[in-house]
């Protein structure tokens, strides 16, 4: 049986962060900060109000994850599992096995690297958490922060699409779609440093 996101050991815990699943009631503690401009320039889904702000958080719960600092939710992250495409007959086995990962940090707390500990740790609880074999993530090519975010935490740029997205400032851009295999992800944790392997190296070569 695949394990579901609630069902996981929580809380879950970085150097800075705790993180836990988002609960109906992290809709308000977000809100001051969720709603500014900086923030909702980038998110897929606009929250002109509280109550469609609520009403849409309460839409994605099974996936959210939420980041606490201080006991401040200060973070909200989505790990959505997904079904792998795959041809008709096939379709079983690819059920689920996927998840796509997301992330929103506080503006107070941006440029502290909290933004790419936050997306590390998504990005742990889809692989070691739910199981998944691929993660995919996707931004405005605009939007240079996450793209970095991706990078920093090992991400792979895949694609690359001409003017794909519509922004609601009215201007299609281009769609930058990064991912990551569960094989790769493992491979990378357990090679040594390449410093370690230079020196291992010149104590053998005599
Ligand atoms: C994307 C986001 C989560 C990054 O959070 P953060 O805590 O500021 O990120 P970090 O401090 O970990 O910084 C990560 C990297 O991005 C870089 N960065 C941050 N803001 C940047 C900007 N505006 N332009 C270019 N690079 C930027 C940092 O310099 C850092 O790279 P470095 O270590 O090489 O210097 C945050 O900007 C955010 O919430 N943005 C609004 C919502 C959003 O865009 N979500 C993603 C939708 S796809």
């Amino acid at each position: 049986m695949t394990p579901a996101l609630a069902n996981l050991d929580w809380p879950l815990h970085t150097e800075r962060l705790e993180l836990r699943p988002g609960c109906a009631e992290d809709a308000a503690a977000i809100w001051p900060w969720y709603r500014l401009r900086e923030v909702q320039e980038w998110t897929t889904t606009l929250s002109p109000t509280p109550t469609e702000h609520q009403e849409r958080w309460d839409r994605g719960l099974g996936s959210a994850v939420v980041g606490l600092s201080e006991g401040a939710v200060i973070a909200v992250g989505k790990v959505e599992r997904q079904d792998a495409w795959s041809q008709t007959d096939m379709k079983d086995r690819a059920t689920g096995q996927q998840a796509e990962l997301g992330w929103v940090l506080a503006p107070a707390v941006h440029g502290r690297g909290l933004g790419t500990e936050f997306a590390a740790a998504l990005l742990d609880l889809a692989f070691d958490g739910l199981g998944v074999r691929r993660i995919e993530a996707a931004c405005f090519a605009e939007n240079l922060a996450s793209r970095r975010v991706m990078e920093k935490i090992g991400l792979r740029l895949e694609g690359v699409f001409r003017e794909d997205s519509l922004h609601r400032s009215g201007r299609w851009l281009d769609g930058m779609s990064y991912a990551l295999l569960a094989s790769e992800y493992r491979a990378e944790r357990t090679a040594p440093p390449l410093a370690e392997l230079a020196q291992d190296r010149s104590t053998t070569d005599t």
